[in-house]
């Protein structure tokens, strides 16, 4: 167990929109200096737009998953969308019987899911979890690193505690990235590798900057939101240094989605929050790299 373990319960933060396409997002996520998904990139690819009742086509059968904090929120929805596709899916928990509850409910569903202990926080944890990947998954093709924490109040920055900031980063960056290092043996021998980094719109800084006249931004957070700065301008790292490799890897604001990270005060549903990074996991091999995206398109740095 990791000396910097995250608190166990992270208060949520207050109640104000988390990120999620708003009229004002939407006018700004036609900003041309990303890649935009266009409707040819949701054609070409399987996971729903938006929420959807109708059954999707398994399609990529004997492909592995892995998403990390699938035990429930968006995390087990994103396990549940891809296990639809045809993915054998990794649950990661770090709490096992919340995993194996979460691992009936999807098994319960006729998919193809088993259980992966993985406490992104933990050096031996995620070393353990890829073991697993590679002996009951045989490798891995897509990764999503949805967990995350707000951790607790007050996040005001003339007030809130370093150890705050270190515990945050310890599971929404450091997290990623020892998960993403475990993983990228096996991605590497993927044909088609994605990773999907479950970021947020608070982690924007255009949107940050624009917060204090439209109040879109979430709530001033020098933990959570910075937190997401910081794994979006990671993500670009990655990018760079996998560029050529055929490894797509793109960051995904869920919107504003009720669960327990925000005392299930959002106004969007799993399924709604889990579309995006569906899609950003099932992308064609031509798809985009290296962006950050919502439901409504590019998502601003
Ligand atoms: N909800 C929103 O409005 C919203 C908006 C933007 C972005 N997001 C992002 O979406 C992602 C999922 O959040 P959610 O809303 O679904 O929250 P949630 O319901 O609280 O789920 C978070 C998941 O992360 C897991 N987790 C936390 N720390 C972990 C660690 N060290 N190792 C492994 N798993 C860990 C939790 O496990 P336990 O059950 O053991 O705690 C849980 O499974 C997060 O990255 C969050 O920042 C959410």
């Amino acid at each position: 167990m990791s000396p910097s373990r995250p608190e166990p319960d992270p208060a949520p933060l207050p109640d104000r929109p988390a990120c999620g396409p708003g009229p004002v997002d939407t006018a700004r996520v036609s900003a041309p200096t990303q890649t935009v998904l266009g409707p040819e990139d949701a054609a070409t690819n399987h996971g729903p737009m938006t929420e959807t009742t109708s059954t999707p086509t398994p399609t990529h059968r004997g492909r592995t998953a892995l998403v990390t904090g699938a035990n429930k929120g968006i995390g087990l929805e994103i396990a549940r969308g891809l296990g639809a596709l045809g993915f054998t899916v990794g649950v990661g928990a770090r709490d096992a019987d919340r995993g194996a509850t979460a691992v009936a409910t999807l098994e319960a569903d006729g998919l193809d899911v088993f259980l992966v202990p993985l406490d992104v926080a933990d050096d031996a944890s995620v070393a353990a979890a890829a073991d697993l990947l590679e002996r009951r998954g045989g490798g891995l093709d897509v990764l999503v690193n949805n967990a995350g924490i707000t951790g607790s109040m007050p996040q005001e920055p003339t007030v809130v505690h370093l150890d705050t900031l270190r515990t945050v980063l310890e599971t929404n960056v450091f997290g990623v990235i020892r998960t993403t290092n475990a993983m990228l043996p096996m991605l590497r021998r993927s044909t088609a590798a994605r990773i999907v980094n479950v970021s947020s719109g608070v982690g924007s800084l255009a949107r940050q900057s624009a917060a204090a006249t439209d109040g879109a931004a979430g709530p001033v957070a020098a933990a959570y939101s910075p937190s997401k700065t910081y794994l979006n301008a990671v993500m670009l790292q990655y990018v760079r240094e996998l560029a050529g490799t055929g490894i797509l890897v793109n960051a995904a604001c869920p919107g504003y989605v009720a669960t327990d990270l925000n005392g299930f005060a959002g106004h969007r549903t799993t399924e709604q929050g889990a579309a995006t990074p569906i899609r950003l996991a099932t992308l064609p091999d031509d798809g985009p790299t290296g962006g950050f995206f919502e439901d409504a398109g590019v998502v601003p740095w």
